[in-house]
């Protein structure tokens, strides 16, 4: 049988239904130990010091975090990840990216994992209405090596380490990329990427610029 190709919509703060709640939630619980540190234990989305956090009582992140912008992916009928942004986010450690979209959260559930739902909600993202900022930024532990390197293919760039801020060797990463000038080929660079077989290796961005010499570089050999 196919697979179910993903649909994406945005949902803004404060009207998401109280059944997309739910899915959201079960989300959030079947991938909460995969963050470093578990959502769970944080006490909202920006929170500063995320090392030795203690258990929070009464759900700060996810109750911070269903007010927010979101974009849902779905495969079929079911909602297979999402994202959640803040809009505009100024942070004065790096004001040359602000304002910015601010990605706050990016999941996606065990079943629909590899099937392209981040890539998707990414493409979506870079696709909001140019009157929003055009700098995207987020922030990860410096060993998620899975979403660095989709991020790093989708032409982010950091902007600001904490080294050892999340535990010892786990850093925090702040990163942004410049929705303006790459928004059309996110996506399109992961495809013709595989197309041509090249290796998991970041391409620069953006991706239509490096892309160009690649293709003709490879064609040429
Ligand atoms: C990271 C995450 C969002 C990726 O979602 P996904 O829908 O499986 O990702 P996609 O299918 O769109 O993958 C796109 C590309 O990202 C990279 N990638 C994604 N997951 C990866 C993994 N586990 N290992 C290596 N590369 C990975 C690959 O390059 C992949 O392209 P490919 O499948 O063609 O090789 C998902 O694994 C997740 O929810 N993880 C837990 C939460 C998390 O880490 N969130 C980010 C915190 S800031």
């Amino acid at each position: 049988m196919d697979k179910p190709t993903v649909t994406v919509r945005r949902v803004r703060p404060g009207e998401l239904s109280s059944g997309l709640k739910e899915d959201l939630a079960k989300i959030l619980v079947q991938v909460d130990d995969e963050f470093e540190p578990p959502l769970s234990a944080r006490s909202g989305t920006t929170q500063a010091g995320l090392k030795d956090l203690e258990p929070v009582e009464g759900g700060g992140y996810l109750d911070e975090m269903l007010e927010q912008d979101f974009i849902l992916a779905f495969r079929g009928d079911s909602l297979a990840g999402f994202l959640s942004f803040r809009t505009p986010h100024v942070d004065t450690r790096f004001p040359e990216v602000c304002p910015c979209i601010y990605v706050s959260t990016i999941a996606v559930g065990h079943d629909h994992r590899r099937a392209g739902v981040a890539r998707a909600l990414y493409a979506a993202l870079f696709a909001l209405p140019p009157t929003l900022p055009k700098w995207i930024v987020l922030r990860t532990w410096t060993t998620n090596e899975g979403h660095l390197g989709l991020l790093a293919e989708l032409g982010f760039e950091s902007v600001h380490t904490i080294p050892d801020d999340r535990a010892k060797g786990v850093g925090t990463v702040y990163l942004a990329a410049d929705r303006s000038r790459s928004k059309t080929d996110v996506g399109r660079a992961g495809r013709l990427k595989r197309w041509l077989g090249f290796p998991a290796a970041p391409l620069p961005a953006p991706a239509a610029a490096a892309l160009t010499p690649l293709v003709r570089g490879h064609q040429d050999r």
